[in-house]
């Protein structure tokens, strides 16, 4: 064999082989970053699911206040009111049309979670007043821990009179017994849950935060409408400018911009907003997407509906998606 040929196989050898040695080196380098992160990832949501399954195994100690219930006609209509309207209890996919309990809420992979029953052959005989009006204001259940998924900050700002109505309401319905539906937490919604993104989930630890607050007496203003939109802002956003709920499945209808934005109801006149509620009809003659819930929206008497117009006319116009 030439001399030469045997030298240069040599040095290739030594060059692949150095090559080799830098190879395996960024692939260990890179495999290390990997695994470091990858570690360092599941330790953080490891944290953050204990600290959630600690936090909705906590007593909350929240004093009971007793209000005064009376059952009269009138307080069963306004309770009634509050139920199907502006707080949303008596819808299918909340309490049920009848309070027995409603459907299971899909948000899967996040997970699922269903609307316990309230009538006397659920919850209704368990809790007492006191402990109704607590629920409601602090999402705290009768054993001081706290609720999952209940919008308590959209009711919370109920004035006692209403509560008192609400609660007559409930007292009254016909007793239902059917079994209580599906709640499974998956880990994403826990973790999404700590850092404070998406719908509320562990409600007590919410509301210690944001203590309610009352509104004032009803009234066509866009101060009481404050209230009254508290109620949207679970689909449409806290700035109410719409855009993907975080986390919901993809195939969540995606709640619209309602600021007065060119992209949300800057055009829009009032009757257009009560053509919509009445008719789920646009102005440009589109049907509303059936998952907002017009069928208890429409039931806003005409007090909460200029209310609800004349704040949604105050708010910050902001472009679609900055919820
Ligand atoms: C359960 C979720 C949900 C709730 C609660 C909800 N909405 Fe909606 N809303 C939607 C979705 C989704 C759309 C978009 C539907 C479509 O485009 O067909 C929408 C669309 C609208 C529109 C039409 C906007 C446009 O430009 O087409 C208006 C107005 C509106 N909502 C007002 C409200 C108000 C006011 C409230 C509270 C009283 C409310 N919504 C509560 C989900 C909701």
């Amino acid at each position: 064999m030439p001399k030469g040929v045997g030298a240069s196989n040599d040095s290739g050898a030594r060059s692949l082989s150095i090559r080799m040695t830098v190879w395996r080196k960024i692939a260990l380098g890179a495999l290390s970053v990997v695994l470091v992160s990858a570690t360092a990832v599941a330790l953080f949501v490891w944290f953050q699911v204990r600290a959630f399954d600690k936090s909705i195994e906590k007593a909350w100690d929240i004093p009971l206040r007793e209000l005064e219930v009376t059952i009269t006609k009138q307080t069963i209509a306004r309770g009634r009111h509050i139920s199907e309207s502006i707080g949303g209890c008596s819808n299918g996919e909340c309490h049920g049309a009848d309070l027995g309990g409603g459907t299971p809420i899909d948000m899967r992979p996040l997970g699922r979670v269903s609307g316990p029953n309230l009538t006397s052959g659920g919850l209704g005989s368990v809790y007492s007043d006191a402990e109704l009006v607590r629920v409601i204001e602090y999402g705290v259940k009768k054993d001081g821990h706290s609720l999952r998924f209940m919008p308590s900050f959209e009711l919370s700002w109920l004035s006692d009179e209403d509560l008192s109505a609400l609660i007559a309401f409930l007292r009254t319905r016909p007793a239902v017994e059917r079994a209580p539906g599906p709640i499974e937490l998956g880990v994403l919604w826990k973790v999404m849950d700590r850092q404070g993104v998406g719908v509320v989930l562990d409600v007590a630890r919410h509301m210690a935060q944001h203590a309610p607050e009352k509104a004032p007496p009803p009234a066509p203003t866009a101060e009481y409408g404050y209230y009254v939109a508290r109620t949207c802002i679970g689909c449409h956003g806290s700035t109410m400018s719409g855009g993907p709920i975080p986390g919901a499945p993809p195939d969540m209808p995606i709640p619209a911009n309602i600021t007065p934005h060119e992209t949300g109801l800057k055009n829009w006149s009032f009757s257009d907003f009560e053509v919509l509620l009445d008719q789920g009809i646009k102005p440009d003659g589109a049907k509303l997407d059936a998952f907002m819930p017009l069928a208890a929206l429409s039931h806003m008497n005409s007090v909460e509906r200029q209310a609800l117009w004349r704040y949604l006319r105050t708010l910050q116009a902001r472009p679609f998606g900055r919820r």
